[in-house]
């Protein structure tokens, strides 16, 4: 790596390095985000033997296998797991008529068809400048973003901002930010395809109205829902595509050129990730910068 500012922030994972080198860059990266990290992990033996099977009761034939806890619809909808009971067409029209940011946040704020909202704190819309020339475009609010009312505050979110910081731009000032979905879905987990669905004509006209030069898709979920491409994030990853923007009747008109990134969650668990991340982001600093 040759730029200083990728190191300070990307630091090199060492390649043949000892293991305790290793052990500490991981750590010291943990720790610099915030996340505790055991310095001194417990010592293990050198070589593992094969764990035995853990024993299991003899089967009792006569005992009939058991059913999940979440049998029906309704049984994961009352356990916050929502359920897909809107319609992408009635969400479609909720925000139809929105032709500001200010009425689209009213609008979606006001939407009930998303099973999402009834277990969510807050609706959470965007962060950052409506006029910058770039739009970040993440997957769903995880808890400290319905506790806050804003994507992208957590950890990480934190991460996304230090990328920016490092290539010279500001995350208030030069990027604005939202999601695909506006709810957290319950326990952070990835959205279903049908909650997905629905929330999907809300960050359309979401993009419609902030019209931004460029687009950054952060994440699988985000990328293949706005781009309909059913190919996964390691192959979307690091090649520009071409967004259609929607008019409010959900029909497809000019372009956006839109680059799909690691997830920033991805690259806590990944921090190996960090190198091609950085690389993708700074594609996008370099176009920004011609148009
Ligand atoms: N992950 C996302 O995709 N969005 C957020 O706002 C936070 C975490």
């Amino acid at each position: 790596m040759s730029d200083p500012a990728e190191s300070r922030m990307f630091p090199t994972m060492p390649e043949a390095d000892t293991r305790s080198r290793a052990l500490k860059a991981l750590t010291g990266w943990w720790e610099d985000m915030g996340i505790e990290a055991e310095l001194a992990p417990p010592a293990k033996p050198k070589r593992l033997a094969p764990a035995a099977a853990p024993e299991r009761p003899p089967r009792d034939p006569l005992q009939t296998p058991q059913k999940p806890a979440i049998a029906t619809p309704q049984a994961a909808q009352a356990a916050g797991f929502g359920t897909p009971d809107g319609d992408p067409e009635e969400a479609r029209k909720a925000v139809a008529r929105a032709s500001t940011l200010d009425e689209l946040k009213a609008a979606i704020e006001a939407f009930d068809g998303c099973a999402l909202k009834r277990t969510a704190r807050k609706t959470v819309f965007a962060r950052g400048n409506p006029e910058a020339a770039i739009m970040i475009v993440g997957e769903a609010p995880g808890r400290d973003e319905d506790e806050q009312g804003k994507p992208f505050v957590g950890k990480a979110g934190q991460l996304l901002d230090r990328m920016i910081r490092a290539s010279g731009l500001d995350p208030e000032t030069d990027v604005y930010i939202s999601n695909v979905l506006n709810w957290r879905p319950s326990g952070n987990r990835t959205p279903s395809t049908e909650e997905t669905a629905i929330c999907l004509p809300l960050i359309e006209r979401h993009i419609a109205l902030a019209n931004p030069k460029i687009l950054v898709f952060a994440g699988g979920v985000s990328a293949q829902a706005l781009l309909r491409a059913t190919t996964g994030i390691m192959k979307l990853r690091g090649r520009w595509s071409e967004y259609r923007v929607k008019d409010a009747d959900g029909e497809a008109g000019e372009h956006i050129p839109a680059m799909p990134i690691f997830h920033p969650a991805f690259l806590l668990r990944r921090p190996q990730e960090k190198a091609r991340a950085w690389r993708d982001w700074l594609e996008v600093v370099k176009k920004v910068e011609g148009v």
